[in-house]
């Protein structure tokens, strides 16, 4: 099955990212600003490594990690991408130290007060992605006002996947659709699960970035990233930055994506050079 993705896209206008370090207008020269991914998700892997390399506690590594988010969410948004999912906490998180989750959450809830003139400014939406209701009050509360003070915001969908878990996203999709059935027969299809996820109306992501090396989807997405395009950096989260960024899309850019098929115009009649991988 081949699949080609409406372009609904705007192209970024050159100058766009403002004031850039020559590693990042090399970069960014070399960047077809007509074939950006849609929807980037992001596995910000590493917190906990950074800090402990330099004899910080973890946390440590939690707050520089929200610079790298800042750098990201702000690239992307002038790139005009057309949505950016970040894991900020997973259904699996809960496993941590009750310090270091209590840290994390107060992290966010300080993040969106004091990012929410720099989300403003790009024209960002703001979604969550997860069981908020199991969050704590404080934190559903905050989320609640972020996502409804920037739900007429025009420019790109920023999702924090937040008591988030792949697993569970899809049973509560299936859930949701057997507490709706009232009687009916209707046949259960991707696209009507799909509308139940909590992406829903979202293109799914193109390309999934994972920092500090781990070779693992940690349910993340899992319905969504079926053709996603994996990059995985040594780059703890971090240090992660705009360069790496430029670099991630670039690598992208070099993927040949079938999506199951074929290579635009090889034919099946041709003696195949090799099979199709799916
Ligand atoms: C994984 O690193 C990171 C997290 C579980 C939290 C991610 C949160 C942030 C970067 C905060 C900023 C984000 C937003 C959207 C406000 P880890 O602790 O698992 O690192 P390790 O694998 O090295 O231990």
């Amino acid at each position: 099955m081949s699949r080609t993705l409406p372009r609904t896209l705007q192209v970024a206008a050159p100058g766009t990212l403002g004031s850039m370090t020559p590693e990042e207008s090399r970069l960014l020269d070399k960047l077809d600003l007509t074939r950006l991914p849609r929807h980037i998700a992001v596995i910000m892997d590493g917190n906990g490594r950074w800090a402990q390399r330099r004899h910080l506690p973890r946390v440590a590594g939690h707050s520089s990690g929200t610079k790298s988010a800042r750098i990201t969410i702000e690239t992307c948004a002038r790139l005009k991408i057309e949505a950016l999912t970040l894991y900020a906490f997973s259904v699996e998180n809960w496993r941590r130290p009750k310090a270091e989750i209590d840290f994390l959450m107060q992290l966010l809830r300080d993040y969106l007060r004091k990012e929410m003139p720099l989300i403003q400014k790009n024209d960002i939406r703001l979604r969550f992605l997860g069981r908020l209701e199991e969050l704590p009050d404080g934190v559903q509360r905050d989320v609640r006002e972020a996502a409804e003070k920037t739900a007429g915001n025009q420019g790109m969908t920023l999702c924090v996947a937040l008591n988030y878990g792949g697993r569970a996203e899809i049973v509560d999709a299936i859930n949701s659709i057997l507490a709706e059935r009232n009687g009916s027969h209707e046949r259960l299809t991707e696209e009507r699960l799909s509308k139940y996820l909590y992406t829903d109306g979202l293109p799914d992501p193109d390309l999934l970035i994972r920092t500090s090396g781990e070779m693992r989807v940690s349910n993340f997405l899992l319905w969504q990233i079926a053709y996603a395009e994996i990059f995985v950096t040594e780059t703890l989260w971090p240090d992660f930055n705009r360069a790496r960024l430029l670099e991630a899309l670039l690598e992208f850019q070099k993927r040949e994506r079938r999506y199951g098929g074929i290579r635009e115009g090889e034919t099946s009649s041709e003696k195949p050079a090799r099979v199709a991988v799916q």
